[in-house]
């Protein structure tokens, strides 16, 4: 009897799933569950400075939907800069920036989904239980527990950085304890946070293990970013993703080729595969060095060794997280250091790593003007010796193709934007519970630039 009521319900399921109009997308990864109370909170913390040392910067600067949860710039600009994507500043007086930010800010695009287990170029925050506390992270045993997610567990991490969002040592009281110690960091900004009415409410509210406003934590914080990131910024509905669901006209016939190709001749999908669009391994491209590099101890050079940095294993130099794929197109530039400013030279990179990187110049890359920057900013270039130990780590060989076929390919990537993610309709509050101004996009509202951008942050 049990049974056969079991085969009933699942049976009125599925017809249910063929009939109904707004079927979810077959092609939808799985994805973690969040509490979406928490979530709206996560969305002001989001764009909301105050969780930075000088009050100066959000995530949302960074990661901002007009930019595809990106920045638009090959190197960031973190706190002291001002403005937005290409507009953004780097400073001026005692506020300029120290360093440029050395990567690329990736975007944050599914990462609620069960499939992510590590985070950044090199993995270096990821589900483990080395330190008995679920991750891996650069804080070691000083993470706090309770953390929702391994988003959860990276949103603490910029917070800490001097060059994205807490300055330096002298400047304030978050960046002189982060220089202290990692963790004496965290309960200072929870402090700020809670002892706002307006913050202190929502908490209470959305916590069930809340009920005193001063309990309120970092790790109440970390969750509600963690909540917002992965509720907001799921991205299923692509003409891809209509595709696959059986709609025949959601491709052009050059995506068609472009798709044929991607997981046919040309292998991408060995490396960007599954629904995520990415295996979540390293692999090493060798794409023209420069910038700051992400220095480690003791290492004088301005480098990226990229996962060997984490790992501390020789065969992880300069190998670097393969990126998903989806609403690539909203996200140039590309790479781990943003070195190429578009798709196509993306592409033809894979195909002739060695002979692009030669090729390449550093006219490629515009920086945002930072004068007292600029002698270090291509230094690297000119050390011989670590240019050819770069170009010797690499793990691509794909078949050279006609350029009609990275055309197509570009093409097939185009067709991963999701039809939000396109329009950048995302909210963004107008105003956040700290009083502190909101980075919005300037428009550009020639009719020219609304028709050729399709990816603007709307305001309710
Ligand atoms: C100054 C720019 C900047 C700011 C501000 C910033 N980020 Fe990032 N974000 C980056 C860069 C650059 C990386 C990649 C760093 C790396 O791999 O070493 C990154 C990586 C990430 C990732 C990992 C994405 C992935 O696919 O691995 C997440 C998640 C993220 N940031 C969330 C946040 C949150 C939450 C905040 C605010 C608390 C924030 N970011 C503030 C620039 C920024
Ligand atoms: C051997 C694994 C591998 C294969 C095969 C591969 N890729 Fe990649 N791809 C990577 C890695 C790794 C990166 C990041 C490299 C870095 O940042 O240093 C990358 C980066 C990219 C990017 C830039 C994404 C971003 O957000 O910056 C695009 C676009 C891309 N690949 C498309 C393709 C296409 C199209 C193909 C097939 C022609 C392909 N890839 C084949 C490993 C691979």
């Amino acid at each position: 009897m049990i049974r056969i009521i079991v085969v009933a319900v699942m049976l009125v399921q599925a017809g249910a799933a063929h009939t109904a109009s707004q079927v979810p997308y077959s092609s939808a990864p799985t994805y973690r569950s969040f509490d979406s109370h928490q979530a709206e909170i996560g969305r002001l913390l989001f764009y909301d400075k105050i969780l930075s040392g000088n009050r100066n910067i959000s995530c949302g600067t960074c990661h901002h939907p007009a930019h595809g949860t990106s920045d638009g710039l090959p190197l960031g600009i973190g706190e002291g800069g001002t403005g937005l994507g290409l507009q953004r500043t780097t400073g001026t007086g005692k506020n300029r920036i120290e360093r440029r930010v050395p990567r690329n800010a990736p975007a944050l695009w599914n990462l609620g989904a069960t499939d992510i287990k590590r985070l950044m170029h090199d993995g270096r925050i990821s589900e483990s239980n080395d330190y008995g506390n679920h991750f891996n992270t650069p804080a070691q045993e000083w993470l706090p527990d309770g953390l929702n997610s391994v988003l959860a567990a990276q949103a603490l991490f910029p917070m800490t950085s001097e060059t994205e969002m807490a300055g330096s040592n002298e400047e304030n009281e978050v960046a002189g304890a982060a220089n202290d110690r990692i963790d004496y960091a965290w309960p200072i900004i929870a402090k700020r946070v809670r002892t706002m009415p307006e913050y202190s409410r929502l908490f209470v509210d959305a916590f069930d293990s809340l009920s005193d406003p001063q309990h309120i934590n970092i790790v109440h914080i970390a969750n509600a970013l963690a909540a917002f990131i992965a509720t907001e910024f799921k991205s299923h509905d692509s003409p891809y993703d209509e595709w696959l669901h059986g709609d025949k006209t959601a491709l052009t016939a050059q995506q068609h080729r472009g798709r044929a190709l991607f997981f046919g001749e040309a292998r991408c999908s060995t490396c960007h595969s599954g629904i995520l669009f990415s295996s979540q391994q390293f692999k090493a491209l060798g794409l023209p060095a420069y910038g700051p590099g992400r220095t480690r101890a003791f290492d004088p050079m301005p480098r990226d060794v990229g996962r060997m940095a984490e790992s501390d294993r020789i065969e992880d130099a300069y190998r670097f997280r393969i990126p998903m794929l989806r609403n690539v197109a909203l996200t140039a530039p590309y790479g781990h250091n943003g070195a190429y400013a578009t798709l196509t030279e993306m592409v033809k990179h894979h195909m002739s790593p060695q002979q692009a990187r030669e090729q390449w110049m550093i006219n490629k890359v515009t920086l945002p003007a930072a004068p007292w920057l600029a002698p270090a900013d291509f230094i690297i270039t000119e050390d011989k010796l670590e240019m050819t130990r770069q170009a010797a780590v690499s793990d691509i060989a794909i078949e050279q193709q006609p350029p009609s076929a990275i055309e197509d390919i570009v093409a097939f990537l185009h067709a991963l934007t999701g039809r939000q993610a396109a329009t950048g309709d995302f909210y963004i509050p107008l105003q956040v519970p700290s009083g502190l101004q909101v980075d919005m996009p300037e428009y550009d509202t020639s009719a020219e630039a609304q028709l050729d951008s399709g990816r603007k942050a709307t305001d309710r």
